[in-house]
């Protein structure tokens, strides 16, 4: 759960566009993450959700607005500084992060030492994969794989570009699982996504992004609980029975209480 203090990341008024004579994609967002949290942005296909979190760590540059990480401007970090030990980000598809015939070899290039590298598979639960090829993995284990080798840049802001996108439940649940034991350590996650059952069941904060601005920031329960467009398949279900009831687990505990009630 996040914490009392500093936020680990705050966005003042951020403009970006990718030419000189194109449309704004950034149009002002403002945004603060708190430190140990997970916090989820949700908004249509194109909306640029990618391109926010590119402006976050830098490859994408605001021309307007500041990025304030851990309390310092994004542009007095020099990139060492950024990407050894602050800011990582997993890309959507996480195969373009590959290039080894190994998942051990994947990790090694990290410079990170033999022990470094089997805690950290069992940190993302690919001990017995180390030897494989990391093309011959499912969706999820290379998803595992990606995500072991930006956290050996040991990051304090870990960034997630549609996470889940091609995981079934199962592997969805150990992702967060994961997560979830990253940000008890102090890790602060940014992820970007459209599955909205992930974000209202493991988000401490749900953001919407619409018209190039952060709109709301909410917890998963008030944002998906108030919102007819933009929620869950248990919300829709159950919500001519049940207020605010936005995962399976809700339902399923208010289900159990009335029946109780009613014998
Ligand atoms: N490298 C790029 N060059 C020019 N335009 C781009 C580039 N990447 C994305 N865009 C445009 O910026 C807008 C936002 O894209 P993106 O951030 O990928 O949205 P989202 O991740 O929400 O689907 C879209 O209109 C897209 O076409
Ligand atoms: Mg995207």
């Amino acid at each position: 759960m996040p914490k009392e203090g500093e936020p680990a990341l705050t966005l003042k008024e951020l403009w970006f566009r990718y030419e000189k004579d194109s449309p704004d994609v950034l149009q002002g967002v403002n945004m603060q993450v708190p430190m140990g949290s997970i916090f989820a942005i949700v908004g249509g296909n194109g909306a640029g959700k990618s391109t926010l979190l590119k402006s976050i760590c830098g490859i994408c540059r605001a021309y307007r607005g500041k990025v304030e990480i851990f309390g310092k401007n994004l542009k007095k970090y020099s990139n060492t500084q950024l990407f050894q030990g602050c800011v990582t980000m997993l890309p959507q598809d996480p195969k373009s992060l590959f290039a080894k015939s190994s998942v051990r070899q994947e990790l090694e290039e990290m410079d990170a030492s033999a022990s470094a590298v089997e805690a950290m598979a069992a940190t993302c639960q690919i001990d017995s994969l180390l030897d494989a090829h990391p093309y011959d993995l499912s969706g999820g284990e290379q998803q595992r794989v990606a995500l072991a080798k930006v956290l050996l840049t040991k990051p304090r802001l870990l960034l997630l570009d549609e996470p889940t996108k091609g995981l079934d439940g199962f592997f969805k649940e150990r992702f967060a699982g994961i997560l979830r034991a990253l940000t008890r350590q102090g890790l602060t996650i940014v992820m970007v996504s459209h599955d909205v059952e992930f974000c209202a069941e493991y988000a401490d904060l749900v953001s919407m992004f619409f018209d190039g601005q952060i709109l709301t920031t909410t917890t998963p329960h008030r944002f998906f609980g108030q919102n007819s467009f933009y929620t869950t398949a248990a919300n829709r279900m159950s919500r001519c029975v049940f207020r605010n009831a936005v995962t399976v687990g809700d339902v399923m505990e208010l289900y159990e209480r009335n029946r109780e009630g009613t014998q």
